[in-house]
């Protein structure tokens, strides 16, 4: 075995290399859970061997400490804006004035992609680097170097032997498509907005104080030119880019180096159709004379530089008539209106539906059945409607009433307090139906196998099943008659729903679509009441009090075991045997653990966040975000920061994962 010093420095020399070929060459060579074995090994090491560790550690990635608040940092050079053409003229012109002031000089294009991100200026002094900083209005920007250390290629120190006193980085951070859809899932779970597109969501990243916050949200980056530098010279794009790239930035492979612009122009086109299928947002091309003494005599007009076009794409907005506006209906009978359109291709798709949020927006944006109106991609995913053209229409146009009665099951429509939604106020609406049923047969709540959406429909229309308790009820004689349903699958779906009667309080509770009542309030309420008898007879102030539940939810819970349908929906399933409880966990209970308040940090081995957190109930104690004077433990996993700091200053008790698992007795 190496001594600790020799192991710290080839995990890090060895994890960079990782790093760059994930983040720089985008070919890496080994597994994400294998990195991150490595990384935590490294973590652990620093930890016991503080010295030996390194000022551009990989573990310097994951995030330091928060910040108070940001400061304002000039940059040594204005971060400027280009200019946009739309056509293949624009471009010519761009050529023209080009060339008009080079005279006879042969010209050549380095064209990149416009990433759709946010811009930003890296500042390496002596290889390492000192500052982050946002554009801001491009003569100043905010500090968040805390934030882009954590930022996935966002090297910590220049990968050459021999640095720049002076490196200037300039790129843009964005997010890729996929992560930024996950990490909108988990906002929805979280009952939290979604980002609107992965720019916004790059852009709100940066401006979080905590880095580890940051971290999480797995920002990328891009880097496509240079600011201040000194000790270094360069004579082209194509040479700049090679640097970038030779110092461990990623700098996007889709670069092309051409003669003409003629050549540019096929080029560009050649981008229009093939934009979708990358995995992160551009909104065009950036056309760059690649000479860099040719730049210096073109010099900049008042505003931008005359070396440079952007060119954008034709937006991802369609023209098209809205046919109709149809009201969908959610599980709680949130009435949201959509548009029907007549088909119009938008970024490789067809798209003739498209959101049109609520009542607000409609009345807002003058949005009218028969109007002619833009549909846009919204981060390129869910088409909605931007605007109607007001100039365009023909006076046949018909504004929209939300209708006094639902239009599925006839029951009053009441506006919502905050006033933008309309909902339906009926107990036995089809739509709202389908929804429940949908949601109680869910693999999370009841997970009834046979009962997915088809049969949920046909179960629906052929008036068997008017509330959730009829499932219960259901006869093979009924089942069979249904079309499609052979003899098997009708079995197998009583099988199923038979099966599912003893899945306990819990999933019943998530299954059942009170408001605000998801998986883990339900997990809460079950063990705190054990029944829903007992949940069903607890006084609001008692159900404020729950941790974890407070006034608002304590509210809807209550008005739902006030109504009389619901009552008797409990007493039917009841009456069906389903399981109404949950089994104590008294048993599991850990004297060290009852009624004890214990913060999480860091990552545990046999956990995930939402696991531990189940353990930690499960054992009578309470999960809490931070620590301080009340916390009982803090069990720390693999790389505690700032909240093992804080235990460790106010003296709160601190728990490995193996010395949790001994209290909590195995
Ligand atoms: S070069 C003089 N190259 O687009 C400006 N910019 O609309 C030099 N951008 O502020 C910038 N991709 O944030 C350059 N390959 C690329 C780019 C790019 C995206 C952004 C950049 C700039 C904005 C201008």
């Amino acid at each position: 075995m190496p001594g600790p010093q020799k192991r710290i420095e080839s995990l890090t020399r060895e994890l960079q290399q990782h790093n760059r070929l994930y983040y720089v060459e985008n070919q890496p060579v080994i597994s994400d859970r294998e990195f991150d074995r490595l990384l935590s090994e490294l973590a652990q090491l620093e930890k016991n061997h503080p010295q030996f560790k390194l000022p551009d550690s990989p573990t310097e990635k994951v995030g330091g400490q928060p910040i108070a608040g940001f400061t304002q940092v000039r940059h040594r050079l204005p971060m400027l804006s280009i200019d946009n053409s739309y056509s293949s003229e624009d471009l010519k012109e761009f050529d023209h004035r080009v060339r008009k002031i080079l005279g006879q000089e042969p010209v050549t294009y380095v064209v990149e992609l416009k990433i759709d991100g946010v811009a930003i200026s890296l500042v390496y002094e002596n290889g390492f680097l000192k500052a982050g900083v946002t554009r801001g209005d491009g003569e100043t920007g905010d500090d968040v170097t805390h934030n882009l250390r954590t930022v996935g290629g966002v090297p910590l120190k220049l990968d050459t032997p021999r640095p720049p006193a002076l490196f200037e980085a300039r790129g843009e951070v964005f997010m890729m498509r996929d992560d930024f859809a996950r990490l909108n899932e988990q906002r929805k779970k979280e009952e939290l907005d979604p980002f609107a597109n992965p720019r916004n969501s790059a852009a709100g990243s940066l401006k979080l104080l905590d880095p580890k916050l940051c971290a999480a949200r797995k920002l990328r980056l891009f880097t496509y030119a240079t600011g201040a530098v000194e000790g270094l010279t360069l004579a082209t794009q194509v040479n700049l880019l090679d640097t970038l790239k030779k110092f461990g930035f990623p700098v996007n492979p889709h670069v092309k180096h051409l003669a003409s612009i003629e050549e540019v122009i096929t080029y560009c086109d050649s981008w229009a159709d093939q934009r979708s299928s990358l995995p992160f947002e551009t909104d065009g091309l950036v056309i760059k004379v690649n000479d860099l003494g040719q730049r210096e005599k073109l010099g900049m007009t008042s505003k931008s530089p005359r070396w440079i076009v952007a060119y954008k794409f034709a937006a991802e907005q369609g023209l098209t008539r809205l046919v109709d506006i149809q009201l969908q209906i959610g599980r709680q009978g949130t009435l949201t209106p959509v548009a029907y359109l007549e088909p119009v291709r938008l970024a490789g798709s067809t798209v003739s539906r498209a959101s049109l949020h609520n009542s607000d927006y409609l009345k807002e944006k003058d949005i009218r059945v028969g109007d002619m109106v833009v549909v846009e991609k919204a981060g390129e995913i869910i088409p909605y409607v931007v605007r109607s053209e007001p100039g365009l229409r023909t006076g046949k146009e018909t504004v929209f009433e939300f209708p006094a009665h639902c239009p599925e099951c006839g029951a009053p429509v009441k506006k919502d307090a905050n006033g933008a939604f309309y909902r339906c106020t009926g107990s036995d609406c089809g739509g709202q139906l389908r929804k429940k049923l949908r949601a109680f047969a869910a693999r999370n709540a009841m997970d009834i196998e046979g009962l997915g959406e088809e049969t949920v429909n046909l179960l629906v229309e052929a008036g068997l099943v008017e509330s959730i308790e009829d499932l219960y009820y259901l006869t093979m004689e009924q089942v069979v008659e249904l079309e499609r349903m052979g003899k098997t699958s009708s079995q197998n779906l009583l099988d199923g729903i038979a099966a599912s009667k003893a899945r306990g309080m819990t999933r019943l509770l998530t299954g059942l679509g009170i408001r605000h009542v998801g998986e883990t309030v339900a997990d809460v309420l079950a063990r705190k009441f054990l029944s829903m008898a007992a949940l069903g007879a607890a006084a609001e102030t008692e159900l404020a009090r729950v941790e974890g539940i407070g006034p608002e939810r304590a509210t809807t819970i209550r008005e739902w075991f006030a109504l009389v349908k619901n009552q008797e929906l409990l007493e039917r399933l009841q009456a069906a045997e389903v399981r109404m409880t949950e089994t104590p966990v008294a048993g599991k209970k850990a004297a060290a653990f009852e009624g004890k308040t214990v913060v999480v940090t860091g990552s545990l081995k046999n956990y995930g966040r939402e696991e531990i957190e189940k353990r930690l109930r499960d054992l009578g104690a309470k999960a809490a975000g931070s620590v301080s004077k009340k916390t009982d433990y803090l069990l720390a996993g693999e790389k505690a920061g700032s909240k093992l700091d804080k235990a460790k200053e106010l003296g709160v008790k601190i728990l490995s994962e193996e010395e949790f698992e001994k209290l909590a007795g195995g």
